[in-house]
Order: C-alpha cells, then sequence, then structure tokens
C-alpha cells in the first residue's frame, strides 16, 4: 500500500470538485457538438481528450486525493471521460457520415452528359498518308533523308543537271527568294520538288545510298482544283552497285501496293528529267475499274478518265552526270529515282477532286480519313 501523500495541496486538488468536473465534461461535449467537420472534431478531441486536457489531468490528481477521497472523485471524472469519449464516439459517425454524403454530391459524375463535345483535332492525311508510305521504305531497309524548304539553287536546280538556260527553271514557277537587300538574286529558292535532298543525301551518306525523302514543296502556280503553290512529294533514291531500272520497277511497285492495294500493274513510259536518264512516268492501273476504263454496268470510269492508267510519278536512272556533281563513280555505281505528289495520291486514292479541301484546314475533312497513326 502507498504512504499517504505528504504533499496533497487541498487548493490544488479542488479542480476535482464535482462543480469542476461537470463544467469540464460540459466544456468538452459543448465543443464536441459545435465541431461542424472531422477536423474540428479532431480539435476538440485534442483539447478535451488529450493527454493534456482538463479531464486527463484531473484524472493524474486522483493519486493524489486522500485515499477516502479517491474512490468518489475516480468516479465523477471516469463517468466524465466515458461520456466525452462517448459524445466523441457519436459526433465522429455523424461527421463522417456528413463527409461520406458531401462527398457523393460532389464528386458526382454525370454518366448521361455528352462526353465528345470538345472538338478535337484530327491528323491530316497528307501526314498519315508521308509517315505510312515512308514507313514501307523503312521496312525495306530505306533512311529517311530530309532537306530545307529554302534550298540552294544549287541544289534545287544546277545539281541536278537543270542546265542555267533550262526552260525547267521556269517551268516549275519558281518562288525565287529575294536578295539581302531586297531585289536581286540570292541563289536561293523555295523547293520546287523533293529532288534536291537526293544530292544532299549523296553529298553527306555513305554508299550504297537508300533513302526515302517526304516534304513540302512550293511551286508559284494560282491555286485551283488540282494545282497549289504549296504541296508536298515523296522521293526516293538508291544508289548502289548494279542497280538497275528492274529494281526501281520494284521499288514503284512496293509503293503502287502500298498506297492503292495490293495486284495493280504499273506502266513506265519515256519521258524526261534532266536528273535521270533514262527517265520515265510511272502510270498504274485504276485501281477503281483496274484498268477495264468502264464500271461494271458500262459506265465510264470516272477516276482514270476511262483511260485505265493513272499517272502517277516521274522516275528514272539516276542521271551520271548527277553522280559525278556529288562525286560518285559512275562506272562503279548506279542509281535509280522516283518522286511523286503527295496531295495527288491522296486525291487518286480517296477520290478528293479539288486539292484546296487538303489546304483549307478543315478539320472535317481530315477527320473523314480516320484516326490512322
Ligand atoms: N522532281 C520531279 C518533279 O517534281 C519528279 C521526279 C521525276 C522525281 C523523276 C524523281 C525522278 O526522283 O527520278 O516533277
Amino acid at each position: 500500500m502507498s504512504a499517504p501523500n505528504k504533499q496533497y495541496d487541498p487548493v490544488e486538488v479542488a479542480v476535482l470538485s464535482p462543480e469542476e468536473v461537470t463544467g469540464m465534461r460540459d466544456a468538452a461535449l459543448a465543443a464536441i457538438a459545435a465541431a461542424g467537420d472531422l477536423d474540428e472534431l479532431k480539435a476538440a478531441r485534442l483539447a478535451h481528450a488529450g493527454d493534456r486536457s482538463p479531464l486527463a489531468l484531473a484524472n493524474a490528481e486522483i493519486g493524489a486525493l486522500p485515499p477516502e477521497a479517491r474512490a468518489e472523485a475516480g468516479k465523477r471524472v471516469g463517468t466524465a471521460r466515458r461520456e466525452v469519449t462517448q459524445a466523441l464516439a457519436t459526433r465522429q459517425e455523424v461527421l463522417a457520415a456528413q463527409r461520406d454524403q458531401w462527398a457523393l454530391v460532389e464528386e458526382a459524375v454525370d454518366v448521361t452528359l455528352p462526353w465528345d463535345r470538345a472538338p478535337r483535332g484530327a491528323r491530316h492525311p497528307v501526314t498519315t498518308i508521308a509517315e505510312r508510305l515512308a514507313d514501307v521504305f523503312v521496312g525495306m531497309g530505306y533512311e529517311i533523308a530530309e532537306g530545307p524548304e529554302v534550298e540552294a539553287e544549287w541544289y534545287n536546280f544546277d545539281a541536278l543537271n537543270f542546265p542555267p538556260d533550262h526552260p525547267a527553271r521556269e517551268m516549275q514557277d519558281t518562288f525565287f527568294v529575294a536578295g539581302p537587300d531586297g531585289a536581286g538574286q540570292s541563289g536561293v529558292v523555295m523547293r520546287t520538288h523533293t529532288s534536291p535532298v537526293q544530292i544532299r543525301a549523296m553529298l553527306t551518306r555513305p554508299l550504297p545510298l537508300y533513302v526515302v525523302s517526304p516534304g513540302k514543296c512550293f511551286r508559284s502556280d494560282a491555286l485551283d482544283a488540282t494545282h497549289s503553290p504549296i504541296f508536298h512529294q515523296i522521293e526516293c533514291l538508291a544508289v548502289d552497285e548494279g542497280l538497275t531500272m528492274a529494281d526501281l520497277r520494284g521499288a514503284i511497285n512496293a509503293f503502287v501496293e502500298a498506297m492503292f492495294g495490293e495486284g495493280l500493274r504499273t506502266r513506265l513510259r519515256p519521258d524526261f528529267f534532266p536528273f535521270t536518264e533514262p527517265s520515265a512516268d510511272v502510270s498504274m492501273e485504276c485501281h477503281i475499274c483496274r484498268g477495264a476504263s468502264t464500271r461494271p454496268g458500262g459506265e465510264p470510269c470516272r477516276v482514270c478518265r476511262s483511260q485505265g492508267w493513272i499517272e502517277i510519278a516521274g522516275c528514272g536512272m539516276v542521271n551520271p552526270k548527277v553522280l559525278v556533281a556529288c562525286g560518285i563513280d559512275p562506272d562503279r555505281y548506279s542509281g535509280f529515282a522516283f518522286g511523286l505528289g503527295i496531295e495527288r495520291s491522296l486525291m487518286i486514292r480517296h477520290g478528293v477532286t479539288d486539292i484546296r479541301d487538303t489546304l483549307e484546314g478543315d478539320v472535317r475533312f481530315s477527320r473523314a480519313f480516320g484516326m490512322e497513326v
């Protein structure tokens, strides 16, 4: 048994009087009742039921009372503390339920709301097709090569064997970039085709060389249903030992199958380009009438204008003069190349009759081609 507490101080333990304990309890119950949310309740719990709360301190004082007073005081404080604990638990339950209820209202998702109101963009079909074609060639071991859209005349014309007075320079309706004084010739043009990338590739890459170059081109054509001053081409170039027109034909067929479908025949007819010798234009069997020139029922085929064939590209064996301009020995190496307009291919493939649709940036046009990536 412990000895009576000699330091018993009646002033200090006065806090254990019935009024004091009731006062502490009432203050606690009032604070608990006033707590409007779980945070406030937490604060009330700390203040009125925590280790430093009046009731906890009162409880600690019980041992300091004379033995005969302890039971009574213990009971009083104990009852008050239980009431407070009980009130806390009850309030906790109410406030937690309130919070859950609130969360249900606040965070409710109205699944009946239309979800696709915000207009989404679409990839432009020219981009999609350029990437698909480039992928076909990358799959065959080609690399992608790029060149600037603002190009030196030397790359755009001279190195490609266009003589200075060659009508082709005018034929291509070139946008010439003004010189530094705002006038005169700067020797710089907006590239009129992707063929200058051939020169850049031959000058910078090791042989053998297999590259494909999609890109933007510019010509000072008036905008109408079939012409646009800005358009895209894709260029293909291979330089290796022993390449022949048979290899060129194979590459062209790979392109046609990837773009228009399997089993379409191709046809090469003599043509002229300064940078290829011999040169040819490439036609493919019309993918709609399959060369028949009429639709089932005898109607004329509008896609190929009853020709049965559609002209799609220019091609040829790289002119030895061009190889020499790029420091390549034409006795050892030969090359083939072809180039074509991406918009034109797109129009043929999808029956688009006005090239302006590809330029106007109306997302409805792009969206019709789906989201092929
Ligand atoms: N660059 C030519 C044009 O814009 C197209 C072309 C023809 C590209 C023959 C070639 C080619 O690579 O071999 O009309």
